[in-house]
């Protein structure tokens, strides 16, 4: 399934709600999207379903770095001509997942990322955070960090793969359980080392799942 990431729009809230409460039953209060959206802290961005023609075929590996350049460009004018949302009289396209993050001094910190129960396991996940920490670069962040619970090792095995560490709990973080939270924190993500892993670990992705357009960078010039 070939997907596109994009900034989150108010008419997309009733379905980014939905995901939300389905993946986070017990977390009160709920996310104010709402209020997320105009807080200029906030990044939120969501995934949606894409038809467009690939320059690439989904099972070919992306070039060398990914689709950043001049690739990604041709790929985010192209399949911004092609979105149905863009044109409001159109019906709206099916929400797959959604992600969160606060950018603050230099620290990124992701407040929540959901794909659509019935499509998990798809790439979805992985698209969203992969354009997370693009964005974290963009904007110079030098960490990106997160907590999760300490059960949900569904959640902590796709922050691995993408180079967070365990750096400890946090003692009864969530107040419906109290459950521990793993405090997870990324390397200097300008660092060498970082840009390498995470660059494989896109390629990867890339190659099983198909090229994830990402429509935040082209944009992102517009919030600095
Ligand atoms: C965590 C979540 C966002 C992953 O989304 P997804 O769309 O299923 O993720 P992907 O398909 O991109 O999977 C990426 C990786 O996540 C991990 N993962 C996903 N589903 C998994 C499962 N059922 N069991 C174990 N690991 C799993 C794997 O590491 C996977 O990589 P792999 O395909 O190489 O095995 C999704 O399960 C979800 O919405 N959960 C509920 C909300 C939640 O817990 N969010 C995290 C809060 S911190």
């Amino acid at each position: 399934m070939l997907f596109t990431v994009r900034f989150m729009r108010r008419q997309d809230i009733p379905q980014v709600t939905e995901i939300d409460r389905e993946a986070f039953p017990n977390e009160w209060p709920p996310t104010n999207f709402a209020r997320e959206l105009v807080n200029k802290l906030a990044y939120y961005v969501v995934a949606y379903e894409t038809q467009q023609a690939d320059p690439k075929p989904a099972n070919k590996p992306a070039l060398e770095g990914g689709t950043s350049g001049f690739l990604n460009r041709l790929q985010n004018l192209f399949s911004r001509r092609q979105t149905p949302q863009d044109t409001s009289s159109e019906k709206e396209p099916q929400i797959l997942g959604y992600a969160g993050m606060w950018i603050m001094a230099d620290e990124a910190h992701i407040t929540s990322i959901a794909s659509n129960k019935n499509q998990r396991h798809q790439g979805i996940g992985e698209g969203l955070l992969i354009c997370l920490i693009e964005m974290a670069m963009k904007y110079q962040a030098r960490i990106v960090t997160l907590e999760v619970r300490v059960s949900n090792q569904t959640a902590q095995n796709l922050y691995y793969k993408f180079g967070f560490d365990n750096l400890g709990n946090r003692k009864g973080y969530y107040l419906d359980n109290k459950e521990d939270a793993v405090i997870m924190s990324t390397e200097y993500i300008g660092s060498p080392s970082f840009r390498e892993k995470f660059r494989q670990a896109k390629q990867a992705h890339y190659k099983k799942w198909g090229v994830t357009s990402n429509e935040t960078m082209a944009k992102a010039s517009g919030r600095a």
